[in-house]
């Protein structure tokens, strides 16, 4: 039983979920959560808006799936990790996300930030920057608006909280995993992990439980074992079917 802080706005998924994090190797996910592919789709300005479904893929007891980027058989790890070139190391602190947060407060809503989750999906532009809507929220246009920008943000970076209730807005996910692919960049992204689904260490140290969080699959992020977009500069390629734009 992992025991670890969660996220306000975040539900704790059952406990035949969770996703165990080898030091030098793969995700190890236990459960059987869906597995699917999930396509960033653009709006008609071309920015990022919704998710396409794509392909669904096989989960085992347990499934690994690959975490350094150079399996041939991805999703799944085929042990390549060991002569592969990366450092799994896992530098990520395990404190709150909200601990180093930034708030912006607006007429009716607040936006938290913490910069080191962006994944580089680009919601929070889709219809104005979701930093000048916030503060536009006695709007109703513009709180609709921030609320999905924030709600789309796939890393959790940004969360938009009511000023009347004190709560976030949270999308609802049942336990489940995404792998992310970003055709505007050409470009694959993380593994989603959504719906509270618990993250440890070999070791048993544990992350904090939150409905959206994005873990690396590209092996070169700084902030393991989260995405920090770095698969966007190197153009990481999971091999997987792709969809016309
Ligand atoms: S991850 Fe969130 S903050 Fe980063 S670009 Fe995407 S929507 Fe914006
Ligand atoms: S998958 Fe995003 S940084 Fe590795």
């Amino acid at each position: 039983m992992i025991k670890s802080k969660i996220q306000p706005g975040s539900e704790k998924a059952p406990p035949k979920f969770h996703i165990t994090i080898l030091r030098d190797g793969p995700y190890v996910v236990y459960g059987q959560p869906p597995l699917n592919q999930q396509f960033i789709m653009p709006n008609e300005d071309g920015h990022s808006w919704e998710f396409k479904e794509g392909e669904s893929y096989k989960m085992t007891e347990p499934t690994t799936l690959c975490r350094c980027g150079e399996s041939k058989k991805k999703p799944y790890c085929d042990g390549a990790h060991i002569n592969a070139v990366w450092n799994p190391d896992l530098t990520a602190p395990k404190m709150p996300l909200l601990d180093g947060a930034q708030a912006y407060e607006g007429p009716t809503l607040t936006l938290t930030d913490n910069e080191s989750y962006c994944v580089f999906a680009r919601f929070c532009d889709a219809k104005g920057r979701v930093w000048n809507l916030v503060g536009r929220s006695d709007n109703e246009t513009a709180r609709n608006l921030t609320i999905r920008e924030a709600n789309m943000c796939p890393g959790g970076r940004l969360s938009a909280w009511d000023n009347d209730t004190q709560k976030p807005f949270e999308p609802v996910y049942d336990p489940s995993l995404v792998l992310v692919e970003d055709p505007a960049i050409n470009s694959s992204g993380g593994l989603w992990v959504r719906g509270g689904i618990p993250i440890q260490t070999e070791n048993g140290e544990t992350y904090e439980i939150r409905n959206r969080t994005m873990l690396c699959r590209c092996g070169q992020s700084t902030n393991k074992p989260f995405c920090d977009g770095t698969h966007a500069s190197m153009k990481f390629k999971d091999g997987l079917p792709t969809i016309k734009r």
